[in-house]
């Protein structure tokens, strides 16, 4: 689909991007770059209200724009940078505070969260909140109406903030003339959950994730502690509650698939045999692009080089919108 909108997103570097994340998330996204106008960024700024250590922002953040270079993003048509780089979304944020009313962050789901776990444990309810969790949803409004973005890919549990900026656009346009476009979520097609070793969602918090560029070594290692039950090769298994299975999906094609399928439905295939085939599988789809990852990361002046140059072309951007912004609020 070609069309003229608008995309973006950011990706918050808290954590070494995991097969959920890609399957969720990166994939889709390095997909949409191929025809689409696309913004995206490391949110660094985000990640400050849990993020104490600046040596892993950094880190991190070197870490996804290196997954989304070897995954394929378009660089002509995707600008990548860091919102740390862009001045104009701190004065953008500082703005916004201004039209956004405070009940609007007491909704937030992820203050609400918060709130509730300190009620159980019977803290204050403010107890470990800072402002920049508080605040959250101001600063990505800013992320997100500084580009003009029509459409913003995020999971669902990020769906509240987006129609946040939604809203603090209207309050914003609402006073000062129509300034802004009205942003639309985009919650990707349910992939399903992509199950972690334990059969659970693989989720950082449930400790049971494979790293997208583990080494070879590791994703072997990774893939052998999935847990299964106790069934012999013999015995008949079911695919659909398997997360090897499950995982051996998204790295094959439809026909490689249900060949896999079929077989280990069938009796004579034990875990460990189909274990090894899923890793083999995974592997070789991988392996190129972990070469160019292992590569950007021994030396990170190539990713410097993205990075400054996708600063360059979003501050080009953002600087219209501020001047345009500072001008209605300021005179
Ligand atoms: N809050 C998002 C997350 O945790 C990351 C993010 C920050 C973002 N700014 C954004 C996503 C703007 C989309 C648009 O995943």
């Amino acid at each position: 689909m070609i069309d003229n909108k608008i995309v973006l997103t950011g990706i918050k570097p808290t954590g070494t991007p995991h097969f959920g994340n890609y399957v969720g998330a990166l994939k889709p996204l390095v997909q949409m770059s191929q025809d689409h106008k696309t913004f995206v960024f490391i949110a660094d700024l985000h990640a400050l209200n849990i993020m104490h250590n600046p040596d892993d922002v950094r880190h991190h953040s070197y870490e996804i724009a290196a997954i989304l270079v070897a995954l394929g993003l378009n660089l002509e048509n995707a600008v990548l940078f860091r919102q740390s780089d862009i001045d104009a979304v701190y004065k953008l944020n500082t703005f916004l505070m201004n039209v956004t009313p405070k009940g609007l962050m007491n909704r937030a789901h992820s203050y609400k969260a918060a709130m509730d776990k300190n009620t159980a444990a019977g803290n204050d309810i403010d107890s470990g909140v800072n402002m920049g969790l508080y605040t959250y949803p101001v600063l990505m409004a800013a992320d997100i109406l500084l580009y003009g973005a029509d459409i913003v890919p995020v999971g669902a549990d990020q769906k509240q903030h987006v129609e946040f900026a939604r809203d603090i656009a209207g309050y914003f346009n609402n006073i000062y003339g129509e300034t802004f476009k009205l942003p639309e979520p985009m919650i990707g097609a349910d992939t399903g959950i992509i199950p972690g070793l334990d059969g659970r969602k693989m989720s950082k918090s449930y400790d049971n994730v494979i790293p997208l560029f583990a080494s070879e070594k590791d994703l072997k290692k990774g893939i052998m502690r999935i847990i299964t039950d106790s069934k012999t090769p013999e015995e008949p298994k079911d695919p659909d509650t398997s997360t090897i299975v499950a995982l051996y999906r998204h790295f094959a094609t439809d026909a490689e698939f249900a060949d896999f399928r079929a077989r280990f439905a069938a009796p004579g295939m034990g875990y460990g045999a189909a274990k090894t085939e899923l890793f083999e599988k995974i592997n070789s789809v991988l392996s190129p692009m972990r070469a160019i990852y292992d590569q950007l990361m021994t030396d990170t002046s190539k990713l410097d080089e993205i990075l400054a140059s996708g600063a360059e072309r979003a501050t080009a951007v953002a600087e219209k919108t501020i001047s345009r912004v500072r001008k209605k609020m300021l005179g």
